[in-house]
């Protein structure tokens, strides 16, 4: 297969002629496995997608992560994570933002982030799209990282930054909570929804990508919690506050990101080492299906802080 690619707005690329039904020789894998690492988004359309063909694309970039939750998972294909709309479930997603309902919106975050090990990446499939709204916003931090001045850049090679999970967007400390009003159903702790107790990591703020070598700002808003140790590089405690508001605006520009509006037949894939991503959500009772394959980290980028 030969491929051209051409820029998505913003970040990341379109690759044109690719054939998910053909098969994929040494040549081909490879340089789908270039693109991943040079562009770090990467988008294909028109795509005859079955989960076959999903998992079998999705292993040219690294080991699948099994799915620990049952009930999202396929039986057949246990790498397949089926992200369906149910209306049963809805209103456990629903918050309000300016008096409006929205089912499953997310801030921007890398999966896995919190656990200090995120997933190397991932691929999402369009099986039932939303008319409007339900858009995927892809940032690329590695682009983040080269538009910093360069004072900030040294600063930030030399401090950590902490992430804290938690159940209760309000208690997140740098998402925009203007307008926002959690749903009547919303968990409240993490076993509500029989997840773990997560403990607070730490990452550099900047990560040297282990593959690539680029450098990544690791900063996004979801779970940001604090810089350690702030008066180590100098810095008063609100100082620290001031430079990690100042760190998620600058990831909040335009200028870094891509939302995707799905049509049937598109893929995405992106390196979660290296962008972060966002959805938008829907007003209630949209019908949506996405299959999504997920490639395992496997190397650690944060630590577990103790005490
Ligand atoms: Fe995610």
């Amino acid at each position: 297969m030969s491929f051209e690619i051409s820029p998505l707005e913003n970040v990341g690329v379109e690759v044109q002629g690719f054939d998910i039904t053909a098969e994929f020789d040494e040549d081909t894998a490879a340089t789908l496995v270039e693109l991943f690492d040079e562009h770090g988004i990467l988008l294909f359309r028109g795509q005859d997608v079955t989960p076959e063909r999903q998992i079998a694309f999705s292993r040219l970039f690294g080991q699948l992560e099994m799915h620990p939750i049952k009930e999202t998972t396929s039986e057949d294909y246990p790498e397949l994570f089926m992200l369906a709309s149910n209306p049963e479930q809805e209103q456990y997603l629903t918050a309000y933002y300016d008096g409006e309902p929205v089912v499953s919106r997310l801030d921007w975050h890398m999966d896995l982030h919190y656990t200090g090990k995120p997933n190397r990446g991932a691929v999402l499939t369009a099986v039932v799209c939303a008319e409007e709204d339900g858009l995927t916003g892809f940032g690329d931090l590695a682009r983040a990282w080269d538009a910093l001045d360069a004072d900030t850049q040294a600063l930030l090679e030399t401090i950590e930054v902490t992430y804290a999970f938690s159940m209760q967007r309000k208690h997140m400390r740098f998402v925009n909570l203007e307008g926002y009003e959690p749903g009547p159903y919303s968990p409240r702790k993490p076993s509500d929804i029989n997840y773990p107790n997560f403990p607070e990591v730490a990452y550099p703020a900047m990560v040297m990508h282990p593959v690539t070598g680029r450098k990544v700002l690791e900063i996004c808003e979801q779970f940001l919690e604090r810089v350690v140790a702030p008066h180590e590089a100098g810095l008063s405690n609100d100082e620290a506050v001031d430079l990690l508001e100042r760190l998620v605006e600058h990831t909040r520009q335009p200028e870094f990101h891509y939302f995707h509006h799905w049509q049937p037949g598109d893929m995405v894939l992106w390196d979660n080492w290296r962008a972060m991503h966002c959805a938008t959500g829907t007003r209630p009772g949209i019908e949506r299906v996405i299959h999504r394959t997920t490639i395992t980290g496997d190397t650690a980028l944060g630590r577990v802080v103790n005490g």
